[in-house]
């Protein structure tokens, strides 16, 4: 395991988080009070059934919702109490996605979608594009750097995707499946890609998972079940 691992601060750390959709009869409780932190350079698996919560946790994570309680640390810092301007300079800056459904944009190419956030945070367009292009071809996609992203494969567009999530070296990279449109081959590639980027780069990297073996690969596993962690 990497030292980095056993650092002093933790990127992220979650208090009693619960989170509800809806309202009366219709009402959901999709997070019910959960607890954990993430430490840089350390790999989480969350793994448990459809509907018992995960992408709901990578969302309030993301800082993409407030939760109806609990609070959210990033470096220290609480997340709730925070303004709309800085929680999306953070979301900018520090946070990478890989959603369940890509969001790409179709009408950009696949290093144009990478370069993003690059771009926002003011890199110039050949330096991003060039950054971009050293990604795609970390993930086996250096033919199709200059495709459109509505040209390309379900999993193509998962892995420019997950290059798009890394490029700017984020603290925290939140996975909603990053391996689900992938053949065998290539799930392996990109989770060798994520965990090599985490060693390397010290991210906190927390990923939702249905496949046991690349769980296990993982540094821990947190299990969920009807919105909370339960034991293995
Ligand atoms: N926008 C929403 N409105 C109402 N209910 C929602 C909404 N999003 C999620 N839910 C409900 O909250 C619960 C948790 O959903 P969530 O998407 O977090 O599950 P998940 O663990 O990611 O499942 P999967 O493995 O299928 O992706 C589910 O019961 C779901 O139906
Ligand atoms: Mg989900």
């Amino acid at each position: 395991m990497n030292s980095k691992v056993n650092g002093a601060t933790p990127v992220l750390r979650v208090e009693n988080l619960s989170h509800s959709f809806g309202e009366g009869q219709a009402r959901v409780e999709a997070l019910r009070g959960v607890s954990f932190e993430a430490r840089a350079g350390e790999v989480t698996a969350i793994v448990g059934p459809s509907g018992c919560g995960k992408s709901t946790m990578l969302y309030l994570l993301g800082l993409l919702d407030q939760p109806d309680s609990g609070e959210i640390y990033l470096r220290g810092k609480p997340m709730t109490q925070a303004d709309d301007s800085t929680r999306t300079a953070l979301r900018n800056k520090s946070i990478g996605f890989v959603f369940q459904f890509h969001f790409l944009i179709k009408e950009f190419t696949a290093r144009e979608n990478v370069a993003m956030p690059l771009r926002k945070a003011g890199v110039l367009s050949d330096e991003a594009l060039f950054q971009a292009e050293k990604f795609l071809k970390q993930l086996g996609l250096s033919d199709k750097a200059k495709r459109f992203a509505n040209k390309l494969s379900g999993g193509e567009q998962q892995r420019v995707a997950i290059a798009r999530a890394l490029v700017n070296s984020p603290d925290l990279i939140l996975a909603d499946e990053p391996t689900g449109n992938l053949d065998a081959a290539n799930s392996d590639r990109v989770f060798d890609v994520l965990l090599k980027f985490a060693r390397d780069n010290g991210p906190a990297v927390i990923l939702v998972t249905h496949n046991p073996e690349l769980a296990k690969r993982c540094d821990r596993r947190l299990p969920m079940l009807d919105g909370k962690f339960v034991e293995e």
